[in-house]
C-alpha cells in the first residue's frame, strides 16, 4: 500500500473508531431512574450487538427476560421483552439513545402508559455479581413445628396497595393512630404491616439497616406497639425484592435476628428475584430457611408467603412454618382483578386452617377503584374464604363509609369465626356466584353475588347447601333477623352487589 493511502486509512479509521465503539452495545449495564412516586429503579441489561442485531436479557428486579427484536440504528436502538402476569403476556418495548459512555433509555412502565426513563451506564463487576450470584445450595426439607401464630386469618393493614413507594416512617405512625381513632383497632385490626421500599443497605457486618425513610426501625416499633397494635415488615429470598431493594439473600438468619431485635411481629415474604437464582422446585427449601431462621431469632413472628400460587404453595405453605400463603398474582382495584382472584380460590379450601390460611392478597376497599356495592362484595368474600384482613387504603381519611364496610363486626365474625374452615363454591355462572362457609355451633355463612350489570333477584336453597329448614336467616350487611325459613331465602342484589347472611337451625 502507498504511504498516502496508509494514512488516509489511518485517518479514517481514527475518526470512525470511537463512534464504531460508542456504537457496541455489548456488555453489561447498570440502569437506574425513578418511579413516579418517586421510588428508585435499578435493573441491568445483558446486550451483545451483532451489527444491527441486538440480543441479550433485560434483568429487572423479579425476573430475567430475553430481548427479541432488538435493533441498533446508529445511536439508536429498541427491543422488547416478553413479560408474563400469571395466565396473560404483554410485550414490553424499550428504546434508547447512544450518548457517549451512556445510554438514555425509555423503558415501559406496567403500572401505567408513561415510559420510565433510565440512565445506563457501563456496569461494575461487583454489580454484576450481585446481580447473577451464585445459587447458594438449598437446604433438605424438615416441617417447621408452628409457631402458634394466626389461629384466625391475621387482621391488620398494609401500605402496598394505596403508598407502594411513597411509605415512610411519619406515614406508618399517622396509620397507627388512625387505626386507634377511627374504631380500627377496636373491630380487631391489628398489624400494621410495611411493605416493600424501607430496606437500605447493610453495614460492615452485612446488618440491614432501613433507608432515610425509616429512620429508626425499633423506635417506630416501640411507638406501633405502644398504641396497642404489631408491627410487619417486608423482604424477600432473593437478592433484591421486587421494588428493586435490598433481599435477605444469604443473610436469612441475620435478617430475621435484626427483624426480632426491631420488635417486628409479621414478615411477608417475597419470592421476586430469588426466581433468578432458584427454579420453582426450590421454592418449599427456600422459604423453610426463612421459616426456620424466624423459629431461631426466638420472636413469635407471622410468617406470611408470596410467591403468588406457584408450585402449589398451599399443599407445603404450613410445613415451612408458613401461617398464610398468597394463591394469586397481585390485586388491583378493579372488579375483574377482584373476582378473577376468587375464581382462582376453588378447592383450595382443604389447605386453610387455624395456623394457616390461603392468602387471595390484600383489601383494596376504599381506594376508589370499585364501587361501593363490589367493595361489600370483596370484603364478604374475603370472610367467606377465611382471608387475611389486611386494608389497603389510606386509613388516615378514609371516609365513614369505607370504615363501615372495613368495621363490619358481623361480617369480621364470619372470616374469624373459630372453626377456621374456609368457604367453597357452591353454585358459578355467568349470572351470579354462591359460596358457603360452615361455622361453629352449626351456623353457616352464605355469599350469594350479582355478577351481572343489572339488580337482580337472587335465592339460596337449602337442600343445594345439603341442609334441612327451616333456618333462622340474618342479613350480615343490613344487620336484620330475616326470619325462620323452611326452604331458602331470597333477596334484590345490586350490579356487583352481594347478600351475606347467616343461617343457623
Ligand atoms: C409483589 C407483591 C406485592 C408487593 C410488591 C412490592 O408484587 O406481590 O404484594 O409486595 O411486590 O414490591
Amino acid at each position: 500500500m502507498k504511504p498516502v493511502l496508509q494514512r488516509c486509512l489511518l485517518v479514517l479509521l481514527l475518526v470512525a473508531a470511537p463512534s464504531a465503539l460508542a456504537a457496541d452495545l455489548t456488555g453489561d449495564w447498570t440502569a437506574t431512574g425513578q418511579r413516579p412516586d418517586g421510588s428508585k429503579i435499578q435493573m441491568m441489561f445483558r446486550f451483545r450487538q451483532d451489527g444491527s442485531r441486538l440480543t441479550g436479557i433485560v434483568s429487572r428486579s423479579s425476573s430475567d427476560l430475553a430481548i427479541v427484536n432488538g435493533q441498533v440504528n446508529g445511536s439508536q436502538f429498541s427491543f422488547d421483552v416478553q413479560m408474563s402476569f400469571g395466565e396473560r403476556s404483554r410485550t414490553l418495548s424499550y428504546s434508547g439513545t447512544i450518548t457517549g459512555d451512556a445510554l438514555e433509555i425509555s423503558a415501559p412502565n406496567p403500572r401505567s402508559d408513561v415510559p420510565l426513563h433510565l440512565t445506563a451506564r457501563h456496569a461494575t463487576a461487583a454489580e454484576v455479581a450481585a446481580n447473577w450470584p451464585e445459587r447458594i445450595p438449598v437446604p433438605a426439607l424438615h416441617p417447621v413445628p408452628a409457631n402458634g401464630l394466626a389461629r384466625t386469618p391475621p387482621m391488620g393493614w398494609n401500605s402496598w396497595n394505596h403508598f407502594a413507594g411513597k411509605i415512610d416512617d411519619k406515614t406508618v405512625r399517622e396509620i397507627a393512630d388512625a387505626m386507634v381513632s377511627n374504631g380500627m383497632k377496636a373491630a380487631g385490626y391489628v398489624y400494621v404491616n410495611i411493605d416493600d421500599t424501607w430496606q437500605g443497605t447493610r453495614d460492615a457486618q452485612g446488618n440491614i439497616r432501613p433507608n432515610d425513610k425509616f429512620p429508626d426501625m425499633k423506635a417506630l416499633a416501640d411507638y406501633v406497639h405502644s398504641k396497642g397494635l404489631k408491627i410487619g415488615i417486608y423482604s424477600g429470598p432473593g437478592p433484591k425484592t421486587c421494588a428493586g431493594y435490598e433481599g435477605s439473600y444469604g443473610r436469612e438468619a441475620q435478617d430475621a435476628r435484626t427483624y426480632a431485635a426491631w420488635g417486628i411481629d409479621y414478615l411477608k415474604y417475597d419470592w421476586c428475584s430469588a426466581g433468578k437464582i432458584y427454579q420453582d422446585d426450590d421454592m418449599q427449601a427456600v422459604y423453610q430457611k426463612m421459616g426456620d431462621a424466624l423459629r431461631a431469632a426466638g420472636r413469635p413472628i407471622v410468617y406470611s408467603l408470596c410467591q403468588y400460587g406457584r408450585d402449589a404453595v398451599w399443599e407445603w405453605g404450613a410445613a415451612v412454618g408458613g401461617n398464610l400463603w398468597r394463591t394469586t398474582g397481585d390485586i388491583s382495584d378493579n372488579w375483574n382483578s377482584m373476582m378473577g382472584i376468587v375464581t382462582h380460590q376453588f378447592g383450595l379450601e382443604r389447605w386453610a386452617g387455624p395456623g394457616h390460611w390461603n392468602d387471595p392478597d390484600m383489601l383494596e376497599i376504599g381506594n376508589g377503584g370499585m364501587t361501593a356495592d363490589e367493595y361489600r362484595t370483596h370484603m364478604s368474600l374475603w370472610a367467606i374464604l377465611a382471608a387475611p384482613l389486611l386494608a389497603g387504603n389510606d386509613l388516615r381519611d378514609a371516609s365513614r363509609e369505607t370504615l363501615d364496610m372495613l368495621e363490619n363486626r358481623e361480617v369480621i365474625a364470619v372470616d374469624q369465626n373459630p372453626l377456621g374452615q374456609q368457604g367453597h363454591r357452591v353454585a358459578f355462572n355467568a349470572n351470579f356466584g354462591e359460596w358457603a362457609r360452615p361455622l361453629s355451633g352449626g351456623a353457616q355463612a352464605v355469599a350469594l353475588v350479582n355478577f351481572g350489570d343489572a339488580a337482580a333477584t337472587l335465592s339460596v336453597n337449602w337442600k343445594d347447601l345439603g341442609l334441612n329448614g327451616p333456618l333462622n336467616v340474618r342479613d350480615l350487611w343490613a344487620h336484620a333477623d330475616r326470619g325462620r325459613q323452611a326452604d331458602g331465602f331470597s333477596a334484590q342484589v345490586p350490579p356487583h352487589g352481594v347478600l351475606l347472611i347467616e343461617i343457623k337451625p
